[in-house]
């Protein structure tokens, strides 16, 4: 039976009831619903509603009914109920009689929808924070296993500057610790309560409610009861903190896509996280790194989908909110995922060493150099831009690197190039210069390869 039926004599069309009823998704709530209810019981006791012992049979109940629903979650979903709080209370009825009918006095599913989404979000927060921690400590024990591994950098998908493989996976690290402190940042406005703001207007019974708050685990109740129900914030934060990180865990799956190319041959993926193709037996796809680029893809639109739903909503609560569940379970559900696989990449990933290095020596990626090396001589830099750009030019006609080239071929160009220019044209020296705070030098990549693993630990 529906929570409303007093005041309809026509039954819900069954059209409209599976276009309505949101328990299909809504039931990954139980849990917090029945938490929830077990703190408004006690709530109810404070107001004379419930007898203490009226309060325990409730409870007992509930707890019941909590390692029930634990053990088979799925379960829920053979029942015609409209949503998880009609659910949870029809079981309660069955299981203490009218007695289980007092449950929602002072209580509205505005207020106990929006209290059950919170204790969800942050149970979900806290796996996602272990997670992106995670995923920042394989990312330096792969920095830690590649301190030497010298590969080119890129802009414009040139050959740029030679880097290590450290520092491109301390790169990413950072970017975790962002989306870290981002989620840490949610947490703060995400922790009050707003059970006992009833429909809209506030509960008629005079509840302690940072007392009810406590008891959840909140850090206090809500300031405004309009708001409080029709707030749904910390959905749109933990969207967007989806959405940025997903951004860039997108970046890293093409980074090491384009690494694992065979045009690249930079690393090596481990059968455990590619697959075959059907026809073409020589194929080794990077399934686990393309489905993470393209997963992106559906958290963007949960977050631009939730924004739309918001937008323009008046005061107070309207159905439109029932709308935040799917997109957000989805979204958080593939963020998780991602990060795990992510991980799972960087466990079995070889990095081929000898080819990096090979890489970073072509490319003319040490031309940074010969330019710094004209400056020390006295040379404007704007000038000795010039001057490597045209002996960039003979070295390419010749098909040579630069530091193949006769001292007297780079005399051609600039005078002041002596026999000392070749150790300045060596990739360690191209490191090693590198030495300011964030730098590429093997001594700046150990210094944040530590911090990284302090920050970590
Ligand atoms: N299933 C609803 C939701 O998810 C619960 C709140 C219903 N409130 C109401 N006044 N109909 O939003």
């Amino acid at each position: 039976m529906a929570l409303w039926g007093g005041r309809f004599s026509q039954a819900a069309d069954r059209r409209f009831k599976s276009f309505n009823d949101s328990l299909r998704f809504d039931y990954r709530l139980a849990e917090q619903d029945i938490i929830g209810s077990v703190a408004w019981s006690k709530a109810l006791v404070t107001v004379g509603v419930l007898t203490v012992e009226e309060q325990l049979r409730l409870e007992e109940a509930l707890s019941f009914l909590l390692e029930e629903v634990g053990a088979a979650p799925e379960s829920i979903l053979a029942s015609d109920a409209e949503d998880i709080h009609s659910w949870v209370e029809q079981r309660l009825i069955e299981k203490v009689g009218d007695l289980g009918k007092k449950l929602h006095t002072g209580r509205s599913r505005n207020d106990q929808v929006a209290t059950d989404l919170k204790l969800w979000c942050k149970m979900q927060l806290s796996e996602l924070l272990s997670a992106v921690r995670q995923l920042q400590i394989a990312l330096v024990v792969t920095a830690v296993a590649n301190q030497d591994a010298v590969m080119p950098g890129y802009t414009h998908l040139q050959r740029a500057q030679p880097v290590t493989f450290a520092h491109w996976c301390l790169a990413y690290v950072e970017m975790l610790a962002r989306d870290e402190s981002r989620l840490q940042d949610t947490l703060k406005r995400l922790d009050v309560s707003p059970l006992g703001c009833g429909a809209l207007a506030g509960t008629a019974y005079p509840i302690d409610r940072d007392q009810l708050a406590g008891w959840l685990g909140f850090a206090t109740a809500t300031r405004n009861s309009l708001d409080s129900v029709s707030d749904r914030d910390h959905v749109l934060e933990l969207l967007s903190n989806a959405a940025i990180s997903m951004v860039h865990l997108s970046r890293f799956a093409e980074d090491l896509i384009l690494f694992n190319s065979g045009e690249a041959a930079f690393i090596e993926l481990s059968d455990r996280v590619t697959s075959g193709s059907s026809l073409m037996p020589q194929k080794k796809n990077p399934d686990a790194l393309e489905l993470i680029r393209g997963k992106c893809g559906r958290v963007q639109g949960a977050l631009t989908g939730m924004m739309v739903t918001l937008k323009g909503l008046p005061l107070a609560y309207n159905k439109d909110m029932q709308e935040d569940k799917e997109g957000l379970f989805d979204a958080l559900d593939t963020w998780l995922d991602c990060l795990h696989m992510a991980a799972l990449v960087l466990e079995g990933l070889q990095v081929k060493r000898a080819r990096c290095r090979e890489a970073a020596q072509q490319g003319y990626a040490n031309a940074t150099e010969l330019a710094d090396y004209l400056v020390a001589r006295g040379i404007p830099f704007r000038e000795a831009h010039h001057i490597v750009g045209e002996a960039v030019v003979e070295a390419i006609r010749q098909g040579k690197a630069l530091e193949a080239l006769e001292l007297a071929e780079l005399q051609a160009f600039s005078p002041v190039i002596g026999d000392d220019v070749y150790p300045a044209l060596s990739l360690q020296s191209c490191l090693d210069k590198r030495s300011a705070k964030g730098g590429v030098s093997p001594q700046q990549v150990a210094l944040a390869t530590a911090e990284a693993k302090n920050r970590l630990a």
